[in-house]
């Protein structure tokens, strides 16, 4: 049998699911909670008119509104309970649903985007073995707690060169946050702000490094591809000005990887990149920065020790590369002068069928020698991630698709709350763990499986 809206409309199939995943408040519950409101709740008298507000946005509601919202993809069911929850009233009352972890932030994301962005945002390329791979490698490991101790007051502030962030959880670079909220790039900035930690900030971005930077109130650093001298040049002179701290260089993209499900989907960007608008770049240059264009392997400007060494000249700010997974790159890159080490596998975006990025952490981290800070992206979706990259050495962690989710959610709203999940859990592991501060955690807290490390790479010299 069908389930019944106001009005007798039998609820969508998309409706319904909306509902079981806590999207869309019931609408049964919300008449019975009108009730409720009105009689047992003197401190809630004021809530009934909202209820209604809701009720009639209900019954108006298409499924095009609800689940492919033309003017983006916030829900007006959500407004309307984040009002009633800012009420004071979220303990106990249905419509305050909010997510408790990083998966109920997929889960609604997955019901909220169109198909397609979606799939391109949680896409791997191949098999999708090295996306997989992030994740159950982040599993094996295992965390060894410590108990007797006085964790009361724990430290989860620290500082990624030398900058100063509240958590060890940063925002990794990630092209068109447009897929998921028209506030773009803008918003994920002030999403990260608000939780007082850094950004990374993509090169196919859509909104330009000058406007993200005017919206930021956290520290920024600008990833960059190269593609040929003297647009990486550009790019870097206009982060200088704009006030970027450090240049990412992202090192595991020599060519394009298109992603079979975009394929499948007959995917295209919608959205311009912002740091290129207006500007009469050659095309295959600009489409080239792009994960959705430039699939022509024939294109691919090189990028070597040789270009590492110019750039590292072109600029004095701080340079990190990303996507190191080996001792033998980690140990040149260090000789080569570069201060940060993004181990990463690109989310498994990039070559299929390598270990999760957690699992070359150990070997870049020896390999460096204290010369360069190592962090980790890929996989990270809990805060006891967090306690595990920083316990093999680690200085801190970035999350990709967990931006995304939060920004399709609530906007700037949706990746603060993302950060804050993540803030809470971390700080929770601490405390199970023994641990007061996470810039002295203790190797022991977690357990190496056996063979880690064993593999390929000869250690540096
Ligand atoms: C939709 C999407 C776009 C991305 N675009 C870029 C990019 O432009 N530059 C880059 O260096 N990495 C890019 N990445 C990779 C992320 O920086 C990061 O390495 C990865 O998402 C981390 O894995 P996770 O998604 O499992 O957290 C992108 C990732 C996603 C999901």
């Amino acid at each position: 049998m069908p389930r019944l809206k106001p009005g007798d409309t039998p609820l969508s199939e998309e409706e319904d699911a909306a509902v079981a995943a806590g999207i869309l408040a019931d609408p049964d519950t919300i008449e019975l909670d009108a009730e409720w409101f009105a009689g047992a709740q003197p401190a809630a008298q004021a809530l009934p008119h909202i209820v209604e507000e809701y009720l009639r946005e209900r019954e108006n509601q298409t499924r095009e509104r609800v689940h492919r919202n033309a003017d983006g993809p916030h829900l007006p069911a959500q407004q309307l309970r984040d009002r009633v929850a800012g009420i004071g009233n979220s303990g106990g009352y249905p419509m305050a649903n909010d997510p408790i972890n990083l998966y109920d932030y997929e889960a609604r994301a997955k019901l909220v985007l169109p198909h397609n962005n979606w799939e391109f945002i949680e896409a791997g390329s191949m098999d999708e073995f090295t996306t997989k791979r992030n994740r159950s490698a982040f599993e094996d490991l295992k965390l060894r707690p410590r108990f007797l101790r006085d964790v009361q007051e724990r430290k989860i502030s620290t500082t990624v060169l030398g900058q100063e962030i509240s958590m060890p959880v940063m925002v990794a670079p990630a092209g068109s946050h447009m897929l998921a909220h028209p506030d773009g790039e803008v918003g994920t900035a002030r999403g990260a702000g608000m939780s007082d930690t850094l950004m990374m900030l993509s090169t196919s971005s859509n909104y330009s490094m000058e406007e993200v930077s005017e919206a930021a109130s956290g520290p920024l650093w600008f990833q960059l591809y190269h593609r040929g001298y003297s647009f990486t040049e550009m790019l870097v002179h206009r982060a200088e000005e704009a006030g970027f701290k450090a240049i990412v260089l992202t090192i595991d993209t020599p060519v394009a990887s298109p992603k079979e499900r975009d394929l499948r989907n007959r995917y295209k960007r919608e959205h311009d990149l912002g740091n290129f608008r207006g500007m009469d770049a050659d095309r295959s240059v600009i489409s080239g920065t792009d994960e959705t264009e430039g699939w022509d392997v024939s294109y691919a400007p090189p990028i070597t020790w040789r270009e590492l060494e110019w750039l590292r000249g072109l600029t004095s700010l701080p340079l990190v590369l990303k996507g190191v997974r080996t001792s033998e790159d980690a140990y040149e890159a260090v000789e080569h002068g570069v201060d940060g080490l993004l181990v990463s596998t690109h989310g498994g975006r990039q070559l299929d069928m390598t270990m999760g990025a957690i699992e070359m952490v150990p070997e870049v981290v020896e390999a460096a020698r204290g010369r360069a800070e190592v962090y980790v992206d890929s996989g990270v979706r809990r805060g006891s991630d967090v306690i595990k990259a920083l316990a093999l050495g680690a200085k801190a962690v970035a999350i990709g698709r967990p931006l995304f989710w939060g920004l399709a959610i609530d906007g700037a709203n949706g990746v603060h709350g993302v950060l804050e999940l993540l803030r809470e859990e971390v700080d929770r592991a601490m405390a199970f763990t023994g641990q007061s501060d996470v810039n002295a955690l203790e190797p022991g807290v977690v357990q190496i499986p056996a063979g880690w490390g064993a593999f390929g790479g000869t250690t540096a010299p």
